[in-house]
């Protein structure tokens, strides 16, 4: 075969400024060596510093001994362990829902859950920035699809008020937490929206579990119960694997009908063991998620006086916006040489146009270092050419 035939793709990627490479790092964490050089790594998720806890970890290697390094099939065959019902019941506790079901990663279980609850004549409403794991998983259904503007509950109103009657379920589908604006979801608002036009609500809590309402997540903080809550184990819990938390019919359609449940190798041991090591963790100290949130307003704070014009937000994520992609990388890169870790987010990961740095405050950092970087990252800006 001739591989030469890809290259014309591989230049339109490169002429659009979207061109992407592997950078070899070593182990989660804070601070990290990138090919050899010390950096103070913001591009992490693993925000409660939990990846690398010695708690989390011996769990992991409790669990190969005991279950192997691998589940070996998928549930339904002869990979259903005592473990993932342990963690099911684990997630459905903190997340206060009936039940839930893992999935071997976040993306997969977005995808097998929005796949496979929607269907013909339905209709799913999403907002427009929700991620790939979430359209992917909207794209594999047959429900018809529409977009509502970010975070915007009136354009969300005028959607199902047009919807009434002429669908056979209707789909909310958010983020609480944006995982690249670190903005929330007015989850009240299209709770109440959803509950009044009988509407079901599906709502990811990706990057807002283990952080707000005591680790159980901003719907939890709220009091708002959605029908389906998204999430994943590889943020805040430092571990792998994704999970809906839900209704036990509803758990019963997935384990029956998501293909990409059925047909999939279960949760392997050591990540299970993990994520559970680390949500007995995150039980035990409901002040984690305050701390980081007060850290990183704090350092949103000292980014502001620096000359930051940053868009709101009260989250750990902290986006700063330059626009074109060849800026953002730019940027990115003086950084990386003052020794900190800082992504530049690109199209189509972003809308086109809102290239950003995606910083992220985890408890690996402390004040001190917070204010160093604050300082740094200041300097940088201020040595930018002024957008044309
Ligand atoms: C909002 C959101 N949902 C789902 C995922 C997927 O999770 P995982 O990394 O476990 O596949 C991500 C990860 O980037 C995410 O940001």
């Amino acid at each position: 075969m001739n591989h030469e035939t890809f290259l014309d793709d591989l230049s339109r990627i490169q002429q659009q400024g979207r061109w992407r490479t592997l950078r070899e790092t070593q182990r989660a964490g804070g601070l990290l060596t990138e090919n050899g050089a010390p950096r103070v790594n913001f591009s992490s998720n693993d925000y409660l510093d939990l990846a690398g806890h010695a708690e989390v970890c011996e769990a992991a290697r409790e669990a190969a001994d005991e279950f192997g390094a691998g589940a070996g099939a998928s549930r339904l065959m002869s990979g259903n362990f005592a473990l993932h019902e342990a963690l099911e019941q684990a997630l459905a506790e903190l997340l206060g829902q009936e039940t839930a079901l893992v999935f071997p990663s976040g993306f997969q279980g977005n995808v097998a859950v929005l796949s496979s609850i929607t269907g013909q004549g339905d209709l799913i409403l999403s907002d427009a920035l929700n991620h790939a794991s979430l359209i992917d998983g909207m794209r594999l259904s047959k429900a018809e699809v529409q977009v509502y503007s970010h975070a915007d509950e009136l354009h969300l109103s005028k959607k199902l008020a047009a919807a009434a009657g002429r669908y056979t379920r209707v789909f909310v589908v958010t983020e609480s937490l944006f995982s690249m604006d670190g903005d929330i979801a007015p989850l009240l608002e299209i709770n109440s929206l959803c509950r009044s036009h009988g509407a079901f609500l599906v709502v990811d809590e990706a990057h807002a579990l283990g952080v707000f309402g005591e680790g159980g997540g901003l719907c939890r903080d709220l009091n708002v119960q959605p029908d389906v809550t998204l999430g994943t184990m590889s943020k805040a819990l430092g571990a792998a694997g994704g999970f809906a938390a839900t209704s036990r019919i509803v758990r019963d359609l997935l384990i029956n009908r998501a293909r990409a449940f059925i047909f999939s190798t279960a949760l392997n041991p050591p990540a299970a063991a993990s994520a559970l090591a680390s949500i007995r963790l995150v039980r035990q100290h409901p002040s984690w998620g305050r701390r980081l949130l007060s850290r990183a307003q704090a350092f949103r704070d000292a980014l502001t006086a620096g000359g930051h014009d940053l868009v709101e937000g009260g989250s750990q994520i902290i986006p700063i916006m330059i626009g074109e992609n060849a800026a953002a990388m730019d940027y990115a890169q003086r950084l990386r040489e003052r020794g900190l870790m800082v992504t530049g987010i690109r199209p189509p990961t972003v809308p086109e146009g809102t290239a950003r740095l995606r910083l992220s405050v985890t408890l690996a950092h402390d004040e001190a270092t917070l204010e160093h970087a604050a300082k740094l990252i200041g300097e940088c800006i201020h040595a930018l050419p002024d957008p044309a």
